[in-house]
C-alpha cells in the first residue's frame, strides 16, 4: 500500500516567530495521534529556506517532515543566492520540491534545469516532489495530458528504475494554483491514472503501483477528503491552506480512503 503524504508547501510567507508559532500549533493539533496517522500517511512542511533551521527546531521530536521548496544542482560553488542539497540536509530536510510552476512560470526554470535538480536531490538520497502541470490556456485547448506526460518524462530524465519510485510527483494544474478553483477529484484522477500508466510502461507494474502521485491546487479542508480517498491520489501538496494550523491539521487527518 502506498503511504499518503501530505504536504505544506509554505511559499514566501512566514519570519521565524510566526514560522514556529505555526509548526506549535499543527504538533498541538495532531502530535498526540501521530503515531495513528503514521500508519498510512506521511506529513510534511516546506518553509522558505532561510526559516529551516528555525523550523528544524521546531520540529524536534515530532514525526512531521521537513522539506524545502527549491535546491540547486550543484553542492557548491558560484550560484549567488542559491542553495545546495549537502546544506539543507545539514538541517534535517529529507524533500526538495522541484519545478512548482511558480518556478518554472515567474523564474523561467526549464525541464532541463528542474531534471537536473531531480537528480542531484535523487544523488545526495533526498526525495524530489516532481510538480507537473498545464497552465489554463493548454488546459482549455485539451493539451493537459500531453503538457503533463511531457513534463514527467523530461523531468525524469535519466532517474534509473530503482530510483523512480524515490520521486513523488505532484501534479498541480496551474490553473487550479491559489485561485479556488480545485480540480474535480474526477479530473485529477485522470491524469494521476495517465501518470501512473507513463511510469507503468516505462518501468513496470511495480514500481508504478509504488510511486507517489499526489494533487496541489486549492486544496482545503473541505475538499481534501475526495481528493485523497480516490485511489490514485496519494495525498496533496497545499499552499493557502498550510498556513493556518488548524486548517492545515484538518487536511492532515483526511479521510484516505
Ligand atoms: P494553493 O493551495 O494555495 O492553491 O497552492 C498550491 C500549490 O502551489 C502548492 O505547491
Amino acid at each position: 500500500m502506498r503511504k499518503k503524504l501530505i504536504a505544506g508547501n509554505w511559499k514566501m510567507h512566514l519570519v521565524p516567530v510566526e514560522a514556529r508559532a505555526l509548526v506549535e500549533g499543527i504538533r498541538h493539533e495532531i502530535d498526540r495521534d501521530a503515531a495513528t496517522l503514521a500508519k498510512d500517511r506521511d506529513v510534511l512542511v516546506a518553509p522558505p529556506g532561510i526559516l529551516i533551521p528555525a523550523v528544524a527546531q521546531a520540529l524536534a521530536g515530532s514525526s512531521i517532515l521537513l522539506g524545502a521548496q527549491n535546491m540547486h544542482y550543484e553542492d557548491k560553488g558560484a550560484f549567488t543566492g542559491e542553495l545546495s542539497a549537502p546544506m539543507l540536509q545539514a538541517y534535517g530536510v529529507t524533500h526538495v520540491i522541484v519545478g512548482h510552476s511558480e518556478r518554472r512560470h515567474i523564474f523561467h526554470e526549464t525541464d532541463e534545469l528542474i531534471n537536473r535538480k531531480v537528480l542531484a536531490a535523487l544523488h545526495h538520497r533526498m526525495t524530489p516532489i516532481l510538480c507537473v502541470g498545464e497552465t489554463q490556456d493548454e488546459h482549455d485547448g485539451g493539451r493537459a495530458l500531453d503538457i503533463v506526460l511531457g513534463q514527467l518524462q523530461r523531468g525524469l530524465k535519466g532517474v534509473g528504475d530503482d530510483h523512480v519510485t524515490t520521486v513523488a510527483i505532484a501534479y498541480e494544474p496551474v490553473w487550479a494554483i491559489g485561485t479556488g478553483r480545485t480540480a474535480t477529484p474526477e479530473q485529477a484522477e485522470v491524469i494521476h491514472g495517465a501518470i501512473r500508466g507513463a511510469i507503468l510502461e516505462r518501468c513496470g507494474r511495480e514500481r508504478a503501483d509504488a510511486v507517489r502521485i499526489i494533487y496541489g491546487g486549492s486544496v482545503n479542508d473541505e475538499s481534501v477528503d475526495s481528493l485523497v480517498s480516490r485511489p490514485d491520489i496519494d495525498g496533496a501538496l497545499v499552499g493557502g491552506a498550510s498556513l493556518k494550523a488548524d486548517s492545515f491539521a484538518r487536511i492532515v487527518r483526511a479521510r484516505t480512503r
